[in-house]
């Protein structure tokens, strides 16, 4: 198994001092010092990011881009800011083109809705993969379904990659837009988002990214992946809840109607008309989520003081050690073995139900999802009903690994 590039050069960043930033680590659950092993799910909050969201809301609070006084614009400098560090940590071009939506899900409908719906006619195609989050199928099935578009689904291997002479095949000059996910929720795969990218705009074809599952253990480049839409969620990368970016070209968001209407998103408003707000204000109406807005900037801040070769490296070690000691437990089955990985590490345990095995690793103050990941078209091309799923951030450590591995190995007992 091989992950992201891993540098010899990597700065030594303490990660045990790290891991004291997070409060929640420190709490016990069902009388147990807690594993967090669920970060694909939601990743845990340091200090550094509750401080600012508390300061912002202490001392800044007011609405933004509305008033001429002074704290009105206190809070749209702290409010912008963030657009500025959130530009900086993928590289975009321009400020414009980050737009804050409420995560990954919404910034997935957002272009669904306004690019797909004015883009797709009858004929054309979606194109995805197996392993999509089930909020990068069912918008885009929802426009297919009223533009009589057609969803097309790019076939995965055993071992959880994406078959890449099939993605070829589908690829054709009916195609009107790919968009798949850098990173599985559900296998940890990491997609080769380039090789996509570079095959799509070979035909002209845009392309989104469901970076989700990436952003909080990669470095993201918007310009040198050349990618057309890149959208994630804040809470994934130590950022509070309700808050995410999608990142989108200019020409492309400047050709794309508007998503909600309301204030902000307006230039002029008579009961005859409406003219529309330049970027990236036109796709923010009302009034937005300052104070998540902070706390992810916050938490660009905070993963960029530790280094993103930093925490791909010590990620995986956790992840190398997890699988290869999960694996010398009897009758336990690694589900996504792709040669690409990040982060995460789903199993089944012989004949027990992953909800089973889950709620015994709780038991154990042991947190890990289980279920189908709200990937249950992919569950249905292993033919399974869920996994049970341990994934790993940077804040995780190798006891978490060993208390998940005695943890299994208890189920395994138990469940016989
Ligand atoms: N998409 C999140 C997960 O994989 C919720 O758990």
């Amino acid at each position: 198994m091989a992950t992201a590039t891993k540098n010899k050069s990597t700065k030594k960043v303490d990660f045990d001092k790290i891991r004291k930033d997070f409060p929640l680590l420190k709490r016990e659950m069902n009388g147990k010092p807690i594993v967090f092993l669920d970060s694909a799910a939601s990743s845990q909050k340091p200090n550094y990011v509750l401080r600012a969201m508390d300061h912002y809301y202490k001392k800044l609070h007011a609405n933004v881009h509305r008033g001429v006084y002074q704290l009105s614009q206190e809070a749209t400098d702290a409010f912008e800011k963030s657009r500025r560090l959130v530009k900086e940590f993928i590289n975009a071009p321009s400020e414009k083109e980050c737009i804050f939506v409420r995560g990954t899900t919404e910034g997935i409908n957002l272009v669904a809705s306004t690019y797909g719906r004015k883009n797709l006619e009858a004929g054309d195609e979606v194109l995805i993969s197996t392993m999509e989050h089930h909020s990068n199928i069912v918008p885009w099935q929802m426009v297919c379904e009223e533009k009589g578009a057609h969803l097309k689904v790019v076939p995965i291997n055993e071992d959880g990659e994406m078959i890449m002479s099939e993605f070829d095949k589908l690829l054709t000059d009916k195609t009107k837009i790919v968009s798949i996910n850098h990173i599985s929720n559900a296998l940890g795969t990491i997609n080769p988002i380039r090789e996509v990218i570079a095959k799509a705009h070979a035909k002209g074809i845009p392309v989104m990214i469901d970076g989700a599952q990436a952003i909080p253990h990669l470095k993201v480049d918007v310009q040198e992946l050349d990618v057309d839409f890149y959208t994630f969620s804040g809470h994934k990368m130590c950022g509070p809840t309700g808050i995410g970016i999608l990142y989108g070209k200019a020409e492309l968001l400047n050709a794309m109607p508007p998503y909600h209407g309301g204030g902000e998103m307006i230039e002029t408003v008579t009961f005859e008309k409406t003219t529309y707000n330049t970027l990236p204000h036109k796709f923010e109406a009302g009034t937005p989520d300052i104070a998540g807005v902070v706390g992810i900037g916050a938490a660009v801040e905070y993963m960029q003081k530790i280094g993103h070769e930093a925490i791909v490296q010590h990620e995986h070690e956790l992840l190398e050690y997890a699988t290869t000691e999960l694996k010398k437990i009897d009758g336990l089955r690694i589900v996504g073995e792709a040669k690409e990985k990040a982060s995460v590490v789903s199993f089944l345990l012989g004949n027990s139900h992953p909800y089973d095995v889950g709620t015994i690793l709780d038991k154990l103050g042991i947190a890990v999802r289980t279920g189908h990941h709200c990937t249950q078209p992919l569950m249905a091309r292993f033919g399974i009903p869920g996994t049970v799923r341990a994934s790993f951030a940077f804040y995780n450590n190798k006891e978490d690994v060993d208390k998940l591995v005695e943890g299994v190995k208890r189920a395994a007992r138990m469940l016989g």
